[in-house]
């Protein structure tokens, strides 16, 4: 039996038995004795009396083995001209210290702490300081605007808001403290303290007795031990963009999340301790979370955070430079940043620079890797490059090919086969399971396997009736796709209203409510539409109110999602339209204007009010 049919066997066949056996690569403090508590479907937890600490495991456990004068975290910052290595020592010594400072503050085991940071090591080491307290943090990404910044507070309730005073993008400074300044006057629930790293590119003001200079707290730190914890305990809340405009909290625990990601590392990613691993991604997304700050450092990997773009910083060849510059093994990144890099340099002039034969791997993963970018990557960087697919929900691959298990052939267009403990089914709108090679949506029978979402926030309501009450006894990905009869699965994309932009989840609800509130808009709808560059861009469609003007509107319209919601929503493409299709009862047939805006042939649904709506969309869309 192959190597990947065996564990994934086991895996399906005996999950506590593979699981168990994968959990000895985590240093517990109480070793687990169970390994999953099935007694309460539909909710199960992972090694339910085990204990540990993630920061710990981190970094304190390989400065004991020796690795602390080995490099553990890699700054590189095209935009601010510099670059610093921290040892695992020293990382260590930061994140102890932050920790006492955080301690000092009244933080402790299950509070929470919002950080809404760029790009710097500082956000890493306010996370792992989080979880060397056993508390819980939340980190929002720099794009979104004070009032979504605001809910997530008041979902969350954190004791501390951890900041910086600037981020920088190529094009302008990113005023991080007056929106945090703002978003703390919004929140019913704000913080006592507000931690800031002052930037010198651009300082910021301070609120006395409420905001804390991070060098001054950090120079009078007591450093911290880590405290155990139990591995159910959460490690941190991320919120994502769900199909109303609430976001979600998607909680992560410690245990089985510690298991997870060193299971995948070597066995998905082929890593080994010292060897440099880079996920150009953000701090504030999962892959983030994951993969620039949890999965390398558990491992004893060298990790690489990268504040720049892949183009404009200075040029297309920056992904290429950092690679040779640390010799990287494997790069993770979305497929847009290749395509943006594909389009400025369609010769890969600029890869011809640089020497990549420490390059062994290019992963992407966010969206849809579309067959032209992945042979582009493929004939340029003459490595396996490898789609998987996952969620901020899944936390790692729900599909991939796992280069350090067994190298399947590459099918363009497929994430390869499902990851063990992930037992996939394609089901049909009744529930029945779809035959080979036919289109359904993507479930996953449960239990989910370690470090996937036990839970979201504070909502165990809304975790049953948004996952799992669509086809009981699964978890529904949202994801529509099939399998070929080689067992490759195919995702095809979203099946609900979360559309994927530049690899950043959005939700068309979310827009559509800040379209609502303007007071020309009768009705509106927002959908994703084909984007050469970002994959997918929200395209907004919107009814007047009787006597209102459309004049000037798209660009009120424009600027009123991005104060609402953000830069991260690029929310630019709107048109007034006569109507929108709706059902007899009132429901916008989003799916018949995705077709209009596709250019598609659409049928004219039975069950639409009134057909003539879409030849005028068919005039505006098509
Ligand atoms: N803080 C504040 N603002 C931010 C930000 C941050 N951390 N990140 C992005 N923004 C802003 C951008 O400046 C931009 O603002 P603008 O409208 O004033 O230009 C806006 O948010 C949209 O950002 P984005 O969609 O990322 O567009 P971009 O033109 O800045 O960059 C890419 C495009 C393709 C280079 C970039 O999206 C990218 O590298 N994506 C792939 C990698 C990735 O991060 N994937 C995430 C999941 S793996
Ligand atoms: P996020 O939670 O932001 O990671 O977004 C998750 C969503 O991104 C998934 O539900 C998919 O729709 C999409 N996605 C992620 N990876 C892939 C992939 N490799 N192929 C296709 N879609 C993907």
């Amino acid at each position: 039996m192959s190597a990947y049919s065996e564990a994934f066997g086991a895996s399906i066949a005996d999950p506590a038995g593979f699981w168990g056996e994968a959990a000895r690569a985590v240093t517990w403090t109480r070793e687990p004795q169970r390994i999953l508590d099935d007694t309460n479907p539909p909710f199960y937890r992972w090694f339910p009396d085990a204990e540990l600490n993630t920061c710990a495991n981190a970094l304190d456990r390989h400065v004991e083995a020796g690795r602390g004068d080995q490099a553990a975290l890699i700054y590189d910052s095209p935009v601010t001209d510099t670059k610093r290595t921290y040892t695992y020592s020293e990382l260590l010594a930061a994140t102890a210290r932050c920790a006492g400072a955080l301690r000092g503050l009244g933080v402790g085991k299950g509070d929470r702490v919002v950080i809404y940071m760029p790009m710097i090591p500082e956000a890493v080491i306010a996370m792992l300081a989080c979880a060397r307290l056993g508390a819980v943090h939340s980190v929002v990404f720099g794009g979104f605007a004070p009032h979504e910044l605001a809910v997530r507070i008041d979902d969350v309730r954190p004791s501390v808001v951890v900041t910086a005073s600037c981020g920088i993008e190529p094009s302008r400074i990113v005023e991080y403290k007056p929106m945090i300044d703002e978003a703390l006057d919004m929140a019913e629930h704000p913080p006592a303290h507000c931690v800031v790293v002052q930037r010198e590119r651009q300082r910021c003001s301070m609120v006395d007795g409420r905001d804390l200079d991070w060098d001054a707290l950090l120079a009078e730190a007591e450093p911290a031990a880590p405290v155990p914890v139990a591995a159910t305990d959460p490690l941190y809340v991320l919120y994502t963009s769900g199909t109303t405009g609430k976001p979600k909290g998607i909680v992560r625990d410690n245990g089985g999340h510690a298991v997870a990601l060193l299971w995948s590392m070597r066995n998905i990613y082929d890593i080994a301790p010292g060897e440099v691993f880079w996920a150009a991604s953000d701090v504030g997304w999962v892959v983030g979370h994951s993969y620039i700050v949890y999965a390398p450092l558990l491992l004893g990997a060298t990790t690489v955070l990268y504040e720049g773009k892949p183009v404009g910083t200075p040029d297309p060849g920056a992904f290429w430079r950092v690679i040779s510059e640390h010799n990287v093994k494997a790069l993770f990144t979305a497929p847009t940043a290749i395509r943006v890099i594909r389009k400025e340099d369609p010769n890969a002039e600029h890869l011809a620079r640089y020497d990549l034969s420490g390059l062994k791997y290019l992963y992407v993963a966010g969206e849809r890797l579309d067959p032209d970018t992945y042979h582009w990557a493929v004939k340029n960087l003459g490595i396996p490059v490898i789609d998987h697919w996952w969620q901020t929900e899944t936390g790692w691959a729900i599909a991939a090919n796992p280069m350090g298990l067994e190298q399947f052939p590459v099918k363009a267009g497929s994430p390869t086969k499902p990851m063990p403990g992930y037992d996939i089914h394609i089901l049909a709108d009744d529930g029945s399971r779809c035959e080979t090679g036919q289109d359904g949506a993507i479930c996953i029978r449960l239990p989910l396997p370690p470090g996937t979402l036990p839970t979201l926030w504070n909502a165990d309501d809304r975790y049953e009736a948004s996952y799992l009450s669509e086809h009981p006894g699964y978890y529904l990905t949202g994801d529509g796709g099939r399998f070929d009869e080689d067992g490759y699965l195919f995702v095809m994309g979203r099946i609900d209203d979360v559309i994927n932009v530049a690899g950043h989840r959005l939700s068309t609800g979310a827009i559509e409510e800040v379209l609502a509130t303007h007071p020309a808009v009768a009705e509106c709808a927002v959908i994703g539409v084909a984007d050469e560059i970002k994959g997918q861009a929200p395209r907004g469609l919107v009814v007047l109110k009787s006597g209102a003007a459309a004049e000037g509107l798209a660009d009120e319209l424009i600027a009123l999602v991005r104060k609402e919601i953000g830069a991260v929503a690029t929310f630019r493409l709107v048109d007034v339209v006569p109507g929108l299709p709706k059902t007899r009862s009132g429901k916008i047939l989003r799916k018949t204007l995705r077709g209009i805006a596709a250019g598609r042939d659409e049928p004219v649904p039975s069950t639409i009010e009134d057909p003539a709506v879409l030849d005028a969309l068919k005039g505006i869309l098509g």
